[in-house]
């Protein structure tokens, strides 16, 4: 297997050395439908194989669900993965199916120590903040983040869904090895201020949902008709109703320049926003997520493909004429600030 393990990349200037490609591991316990754990856990295995080193979760998928999921993995791997997950988003006792955002420090002090042992580990390598409250000042979020570093709770920082100028406020404080926010083919509102800000300071990107939430595998066209009741995505603006059928038309240049490689369309997806790491000049570590170990293998594949002029050229007009915001409360995210 050793000729089909991908390339490493530093995670940002202060970060761990990791695979170019990460594996979401969100799917396997929530927001996607059911889920069969034999073959999630041959996904993780597989991935490992390949040299996809940065698994990613978060303490809310399936409420603790998705990191306890993990802790066997871990216990048997723990040398050779990345582990990253994230708090934030806080589940109110009164209300389980509410979300509140916290990151004043002693709800981060609680939060690391649940994720701790859950995922039945020492130190956490990665800990982001998954969301911003603008209520607390970044800077004591941060601090409080930085002392758990020195407390070596937590080796190292990210932040997910900031504005640039958050990240600058941040970085000043404790470095930062990686922002994690959406970014696919159809969803660039990064481009404008928090990829240049990440340049200039040395912070990696970790696109999350580089896939499209699927959408660009062409597995799904409309979330109403093709996926279970219970699927997130059937809350997701640009995937149901009249912005779906004029999404459908999408990805017909996505599938033109698949065939043209030999590739698969969710190839194409992610050597495009692999590629970005040349195009903005900063490091690019994507982590679409899948359940299955053929996906895994298909999209590890995919840092292999070079896209060429003719094929950017048919990808780039794509992310302008998408119809509907990417969350139905554009508030939480980066873009919602800017
Ligand atoms: N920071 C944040 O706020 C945030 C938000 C969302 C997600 N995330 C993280 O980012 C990770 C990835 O994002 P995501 O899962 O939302 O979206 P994604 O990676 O864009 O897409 C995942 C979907 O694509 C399908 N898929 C994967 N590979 C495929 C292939 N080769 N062919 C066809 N279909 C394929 C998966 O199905 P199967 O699973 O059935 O293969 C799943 O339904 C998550 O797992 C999570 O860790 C972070």
């Amino acid at each position: 297997m050793t000729g089909d393990r991908i390339a490493t990349t530093r995670l940002g200037e202060t970060g761990p050395e990791v695979g170019v490609q990460g594996l979401g591991c969100m799917g396997m316990s929530f927001a996607y439908g059911p889920s069969d754990a034999e073959e999630s856990r041959a996904t993780l295995e597989r991935a490992l194989e390949l040299g996809v080193t940065l698994y990613d979760t978060a303490d809310v998928y399936g409420a603790g669900e998705n990191e306890r999921f993990l802790a066997p993995f871990l216990a048997a791997h723990r040398d050779e993965v990345v582990i990253a997950t994230k708090f934030a988003m806080a589940i109110p006792r009164e209300d389980v199916t509410r979300r509140i955002i916290r990151n004043d420090p002693p709800y981060i002090r609680d939060a690391v120590e649940a994720s701790l042992k859950r995922l039945g580990v020492d130190v956490i390598d990665l800990y982001y903040m998954h969301r911003r409250n603008v209520d607390v000042p970044i800077e004591e979020s941060v601090g409080a983040m930085a002392e758990l570093v020195r407390e070596g709770k937590v080796k190292h920082l990210g932040l997910s869904e900031v504005t640039g100028d958050e990240l600058r406020a941040a970085q000043a404080v404790h470095p930062i090895a990686a922002v994690q926010s959406e970014w696919s083919l159809f969803s660039r509102d990064i481009e404008a201020g928090v990829v240049p800000a990440a340049r200039e300071l040395g912070v990696a990107l970790v696109p999350y949902s580089p896939l499209g939430r699927g959408f660009l595998s062409g597995s799904f066209a409309d979330a109403d008709k093709d996926l279970t009741a219970d699927d997130f995505r059937r809350r997701m603006p640009r995937f149901t109703g009249d912005n779906a059928t004029a999404n459908a038309s999408l990805l017909e240049p996505v599938r033109a320049v698949a065939e043209a490689h030999g590739a698969s369309p969710a190839q194409v997806a992610l050597a495009w926003v692999q590629q970005r790491a040349e195009v903005h000049r900063l490091p690019v570590v994507p982590i679409p997520g899948t359940r299955k170990p053929g996906r895994v293998t298909e999209n590890a594949a995919a840092t292999r493909i070079v896209l060429g002029e003719e094929d950017l050229a048919l990808l780039e007009p794509l992310a302008d004429r998408v119809a509907g915001d990417r969350y139905a409360d554009m508030s939480f995210t980066s873009a919602g600030r800017e």
